[in-house]
């Protein structure tokens, strides 16, 4: 891990076959930030747009590379994602972009956390009663490497001190423990971070270089120059940096923002390379016990540094003209489950968007045409919309049942959206609408709903299909936090029937009995 880099141009045709050669698993795979115009069923989510592909399948996946950005592509099946299947995927645009701006080909930064137990365990654990957390990582890798934190001073995370050993005890160099990302002395690269963590937002930071923000989610942003950067699970964020230091080795480094976990960072090593390619200092010593930013749990003085980024002047803005609001409570209905305002996203049998069109085709037209999004069904919770349709979602950070309150990086398939106000607290609607910033929102597809926080997203329902909206910690997917957007099912044709009926071999695994 990670996977292949997948790299196109905006509006390729990507025709992508996966092969599954597990002899028992099954598995999806979605492609992250691709609007998937048209191709509803090509969105790669288990139970929603497709059957999951059963063992010693295959699958072929065909698209537009749409948008043009930073992007990557994981598995859609339960927590999966914690067992590494993922990888980048960058989409170039047809013209232009930063290229003027930098020097040589870009260097990408992929973020992981990492754990010795596999995805189906975790799964297992938090669907089954009595609950079982799934705990922390065991590390957090970059481009695939990184340092087991019972290593790291203050870890203490393993339960098995024998699964570490030989890493602890080793006598390689850093250098081949870490990544390297060579780069020459006195250029301008551009780094592409992409958070396909599981659980873990990142504060990613390089000694001695600050770092330009220039693009965010495909979104091209007025630059911001800044120290470090928070991350969220299903971020991608692109930055400039300049190698105008003493030619040597700089540590990158990723911290744990918002969970209390001593120790773990993800280290990798940003070298200076001669003009023949060769590392200057073949022999780099690394202090492995400072971190490069003393953020600890919850101490208040860590700086968003995404929080105030406004989309480039020169992008069309967003027009508001009818906009039907909606309001996300995300609290815990109860110990197991998570909920938006009451309901929880349960696992269907058959892929919601198969129902979906089969429901379209039935009901009569006074029905269909019914006013604004409404939530809720029996079995999953949908909203609905006409193409075209402005919409704002309002999410609101609620305590769960134990008296926390956790970041959630809200996800929207099928659609990016402008991040148009945030606040703390509990949403007000008659004061709150008038801090929204309507001139130059930043336009991404992943938002970071803080703890007791709210955020206020728009988007134009556009896409014909069926379009999962969820928190993208994915033991919190699983756990039911996702809601699903229904537009104009009667456009996106009539999926095959192994679209819209699964065979009970390739069902996910049963959802275990909720605590009733
Ligand atoms: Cu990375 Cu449902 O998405
Ligand atoms: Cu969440």
């Amino acid at each position: 891990m990670p996977g292949p880099l997948l790299e196109a141009t905006e509006g390729d045709t990507i025709r992508l076959t996966v092969n599954n050669e597990d002899k028992s698993l099954s598995t999806a795979i979605h492609f992250h930030g691709m609007h998937q115009k048209e191709t509803p069923w090509m969105d790669g989510v288990a139970q929603i747009t497709q059957c999951p592909l059963g063992p010693m399948q295959s699958q072929t996946y065909e698209f537009k590379a749409y948008p043009a950005g930073t992007h990557y592509w994981h598995a859609h099946f339960s927590t999966q994602i914690a067992d590494g299947l993922t990888g980048p995927l960058i989409v170039h645009p047809k013209e232009g972009d930063y290229n003027d701006n930098y020097d040589v080909e870009d260097r990408i930064l992929f973020l992981q956390d990492f754990y010795l137990q596999t995805s189906q365990q975790q799964a297992t654990g938090l669907l089954n009663y009595p609950f079982t957390w799934i705990g922390n990582p065991d590390s957090l890798l970059i481009n695939g490497k990184g340092i087991a934190s019972k290593c790291l001073e203050g870890g203490s995370n393993f339960e098995d001190p024998n699964a570490c050993l030989s890493t602890c005890t080793t006598d390689d160099a850093p250098s081949q423990l870490l990544s390297t990302i060579n780069v020459e002395s006195l250029k301008t690269y551009r780094l592409r971070l992409i958070n396909s963590a599981q659980l873990i937002m990142m504060n990613v930071a390089i000694q001695d270089h600050n770092m330009t923000i220039i693009e965010v989610e495909g979104t091209i942003v007025d630059p911001k120059t800044v120290s470090n950067i928070d991350i969220a699970p299903g971020q991608r964020i692109s930055v400039l940096i300049t190698t105008d230091q003493p030619p040597g080795n700089y540590m990158i480094e990723t911290t744990v923002r918002e969970r209390n976990i001593p120790g773990l960072t993800g280290r990798a090593i940003l070298a200076y390379s001669n003009r023949n390619g060769i590392a200057i200092d073949s022999t780099l010593s690394l202090n492995m016990t400072e971190p490069l930013l003393a953020y600890s749990y919850r101490n208040g003085n860590a700086i968003n540094s995404t929080l105030s980024l406004n989309m480039a002047e020169s992008l069309p803005h967003p027009l508001w003209n009818e906009t039907t609001r909606l309001d996300k409570n995300t609290g815990e209905e109860d110990a197991l489950l998570w909920a938006m305002n009451n309901i929880s996203s349960t696992k269907t049998a058959n892929p919601l968007i198969g129902s979906a069109v089969a429901q379209s085709q039935t009901i009569n037209n006074s029905e269909d045409s019914r006013p604004g999004p409404n939530l809720g069904s029996e079995e999953t919770a949908v909203i609905r919309a006409e193409k075209g349709q402005v919409i704002e979602i309002v999410f609101q950070n609620a305590r769960a049942l134990n008296g926390v309150a956790e970041f959630h990086p809200w996800h929207m398939h099928g659609h990016s959206f402008w991040v148009i106000g945030r606040g703390e607290g509990i949403y007000d609607p008659e004061s709150d609408i008038d801090s929204y910033n309507l001139r130059n929102p930043l336009l991404r597809d992943t938002v970071t709903l803080w703890p007791l926080g709210w955020v206020a997203v728009r988007f134009v329902a556009n896409n014909a299909g069926v379009w999962s909206i969820h928190c993208h910690l994915t033991s919190h997917l699983v756990m039911g936090m996702a809601f699903n957007l229904i537009t104009n099912p009667n456009e996106i044709g009539d999926p095959s029937d192994s679209v819209k009926f699964c065979n009970s071999a390739r069902l996910d695994p049963p959802q275990s009995k909720k605590n009733e």
